[in-house]
């Protein structure tokens, strides 16, 4: 049995004093026997979380050669080395945010998830379609591509990491995958690792988009849904641990 991990996605939202309002609101508030749960603060290392930390991202510099640097003259960019220094536990990496905005490729993403593996932080690989691509009936193509790409590159390590589909069309929207719909796609994802490794029962696949309150339950009752990664929701901490509540 796969234990749920509940991840919030803070984004580049909030600051010292409410970050640390909502981590004291969530510790304190978090059920006997809660679920894994991780959280993510912006730019910010909140020590009391010391052990939940996330990361929102890892660079694996040099994207125009797609080789991956831990040092060096790199304004503004963070290896996974520094990262785990923090105590981060777990990274995101390809969302679509930063594969849109950042224009990150699928072999980037493959090589920031080794960058995270070979730190001892577990990479939480974002794969999702846009809505043109569900229409098209390409979803299961887009993220079995996006997936790949990681286990290709990553071998056997793959069953250390955490997978999230996040549908492009659900973020921040408030137009939830059905639980039908999203377990459909992790049952696919499931199947693509049971491939690639052969212990692919322990890789936790994670559902975001648009998850809340008032739908966690629901999806995380489907058999491949092992948690969520929550963004707006996240933002209110007994929305927060409504969904936590939910994964326990
Ligand atoms: O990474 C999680 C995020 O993209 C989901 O956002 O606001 O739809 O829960 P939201």
């Amino acid at each position: 049995m796969r234990r749920k991990l509940i991840a919030g996605n803070w984004k580049m939202n909030g600051s010292q004093a409410a970050n640390d309002a909502l981590v004291q609101a969530v510790l304190a508030g978090l059920p006997a026997g809660a679920c894994d749960v991780a959280v993510c603060p912006p730019a910010l290392y909140v020590p009391q979380v010391h052990g939940l930390l996330q990361a929102q991202n890892a660079v694996a510099l040099g994207a125009q050669d797609v080789s991956a640097h831990e040092t060096g003259a790199y304004t503004g960019d963070v290896s996974a080395a520094m990262l785990k220094e923090f105590g981060v536990r777990y990274a995101i990496v390809g969302h679509s945010e930063r594969r849109q905005y950042q224009h990150e490729g699928d072999e980037l993403v493959a090589i920031k998830a080794q960058r995270l593996l070979a730190a001892g932080i577990t990479p939480i690989v974002c794969v999702g379609e846009s809505l043109a691509e569900r229409e098209a009936g390409q979803t299961e193509a887009v993220v079995k591509r996006q997936l790949a790409a990681v286990t290709h590159l990553n071998g056997k390590c793959v069953s250390e990491i955490v997978v999230a589909y996040e549908p492009v069309w659900a973020i921040g929207t408030g137009k939830t995958a059905t639980p039908e719909q999203a377990q459909a796609v992790h049952a696919a994802l499931r199947a693509q690792l049971a491939v690639a490794v052969a212990d692919a029962g322990k890789v936790r696949i994670l559902y975001g988009g648009s998850m809340n309150a008032g739908n966690a339950a629901e999806l995380l009752a489907q058999p491949d849904i092992d948690g969520g990664l929550i963004g707006g929701a996240a933002l209110k901490a007994p929305d927060f641990l409504s969904i936590i509540g939910a994964a326990t």
